[in-house]
Parts: C-alpha cells; sequence; structure tokens
C-alpha cells in the first residue's frame, strides 16, 4: 500500500531508527535466551532496540525458587552487563524487560541502558494474573527519559488496558512508547493503536512468540509485535510465530504536534477538572 500523503515515511526531520527484537525465549535458560537475543540484535543497525518483558527468563513462573535463580539485580549480572556493552558498542539504547531482584522483592521490570550505562528501570504497575503471586507491583510512575535521540517512555505489557499510562508518559512529554510485552491477550495490538492516536505518540510494542508449558499452566504468546505512528497508523506488524527484528526510520518530532486542525489541540483541549471527583450532584441516579 503506497504511504499516505501525511505518514512518517514521508515527513522531513531527524530519523531514528528504532528496532524491534521480537523474540522466543526458553523458560528458565537465561544464558541461551540472552545469546539468542544478542544475535538477533546484531543483525540489524539501530540506535534504539526494544526487546520483550521478561526477554531473558520467560514467563511461566510456577513458584518463587524459579525467580531466585533466574532474577536479576537491575544494575549488576549477565543480562545488565551484556546489553551495557552492547549498547556501548553500538552507541545505541537498549529497553529490555527482565525479572528484577532487589532484597526479597522480585520486580517484572524494563531496564533502559545506554553507552553511558544505566538510564532508569521500570517496575511494571499493573501485574497481570499469576504474576501477582511472585512479583511486587511497581510503586513509581511509569518513566520518560530524554536521550540524545528523543523522549523516549517505557510502560510493560498490561499497562495497555489502562490507558492512564500511556497517558501520563504522553502528557510528560514522550515522542515514543518503548513497550516490551509478552501477549497473551489479543486486543492489545489495535488498543495500541488507539493508544497512540489519542496521544499522538509513537508506539513499540515488543512481544515474544510462542508456547510456554510449566505443571498445569500455559501460555500462548501471539507475538504481533509491532510499531504505530502517532496518528494510529500501523507501520510495521510482525509475525505471530516468528522470532524476528525489523527496524524502522522514525521522525519522533511528529509526536510533538497535538494540534487536531485548525480549532482542537489533543492536550489543551482536555477538561480534568470534569473527569474525576466532579461533584456527585452530576451523577445520573438510576
Ligand atoms: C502481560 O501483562 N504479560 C499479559
Amino acid at each position: 500500500m503506497p504511504a499516505s500523503r501525511n505518514s512518517p515515511e514521508e515527513q522531513e526531520g531527524v530519523r531514528v531508527k528504532s528496532a524491534l527484537i521480537q523474540l522466543s525465549p526458553e523458560f528458565g535458560k537465561v544464558s541461551d535466551n540472552l545469546q539468542h537475543a544478542l544475535g538477533l540484535m546484531r543483525t540489524v543497525k539501530s540506535q534504539l532496540y526494544v526487546l520483550p518483558e521478561l526477554f531473558n527468563t520467560g514467563y511461566t513462573f510456577g513458584d518463587r525458587s524459579e525467580l531466585l535463580r533466574t532474577a536479576e539485580d537491575a544494575q549488576r549480572g549477565p543480562t545488565y552487563e551484556a546489553m551495557l556493552e552492547f549498547a556501548r558498542q553500538r552507541n545505541a539504547y537498549v529497553v529490555y524487560g527482565f525479572a528484577e531482584r532487589e532484597g526479597a522483592h522480585f520486580y517484572n521490570a524494563a531496564n533502559t541502558v545506554g553507552p553511558q550505562g544505566l538510564i532508569g528501570t521500570y517496575r511494571k504497575m499493573h501485574l497481570f494474573g499469576r504474576e501477582k503471586l511472585f512479583f511486587t507491583p511497581g510503586g513509581n510512575p511509569a518513566p520518560v527519559y530524554n536521550l540524545p535521540i528523543g523522549r523516549i517512555g517505557v510502560m510493560i505489557c498490561f499497562d495497555w488496558y489502562f490507558p492512564e499510562t500511556a497517558r501520563s508518559l504522553a502528557l510528560r512529554g514522550a515522542q515514543l512508547i518503548a513497550h516490551p510485552a509478552n501477549l497473551v491477550l489479543p486486543h492489545c495490538p489495535n488498543a495500541m493503536m488507539v493508544r497512540s492516536l489519542e496521544n499522538r505518540v509513537f508506539s513499540l510494542t515488543c512481544d515474544r512468540v510462542g508456547i510456554e508449558r510449566n505443571g498445569d499452566v500455559m501460555h500462548r504468546f501471539i507475538g504481533t509485535s509491532q510499531a504505530i505512528g502517532p496518528r494510529g497508523e500501523i507501520l510495521v506488524r510482525m509475525d505471530p510465530e516468528l522470532p524476528e527484528a525489523r527496524v524502522l526510520d522514525l521522525n519522533l518530532e511528529l509526536a510533538d504536534n497535538k494540534q487536531l486542525g485548525p480549532f482542537n489541540d489533543l492536550f489543551e483541549d482536555r477538561r480534568p477538572e470534569l473527569y474525576d471527583e466532579f461533584p456527585l450532584k452530576h451523577m445520573v441516579a438510576v
């Protein structure tokens, strides 16, 4: 299909090479998963690499001993060291999901690493399903990092179901939302088109593929990693079953324009005073 006149491909401006790395991790095999991820990352040249949620451990934890064996300190351990080395060699930024251990707590977390070291760690605030058995929910807002390549926001998988997450990232200036995921529900890819549209931001949802079993528990992951533009357009949508690496050239400045025609501005027209804590007398009695 030819690109539409206003598509990001046709716009002038500084481009940021952004890669989606869709993986197929094997549960508990941290070292193998790390090597496979690095192998795929090396096949593409990019300034930003986004990897799936829990890319190095797999997803289907059965008990805490499996986390004790595989979780890592945010800034120490083989996964962090390898990603830092990669970021330095490539002069690039990497956003990756991993199981973080801090003291007696485990977090479903995402690190953003650059040539200068760790930029920050985000701990998933909306835990999905059985994640609640093993992980502590994060207690801090999803972050926006002001990087030389652009303003990058980070959220993790099920955060998509809570539109406040993407909205708060956009209100704090994110031009692109990096979204490591392990998708099991089918709605996320289309929902993220709306998250991008309603916030005028790019989003890179980076998922895994495959089926994972642990005892009686089974998850089937839908792949379909995707890049969405600030008008809600699909820039790339990947295979539902195969690991793959894809790179896009994105003009992130397009996300700074929140104007919808001459009369509307997506952010200035908001009416937060009417959205919550409104007086009870305005509630409709039934
Ligand atoms: C999910 O949040 N991994 C479904």
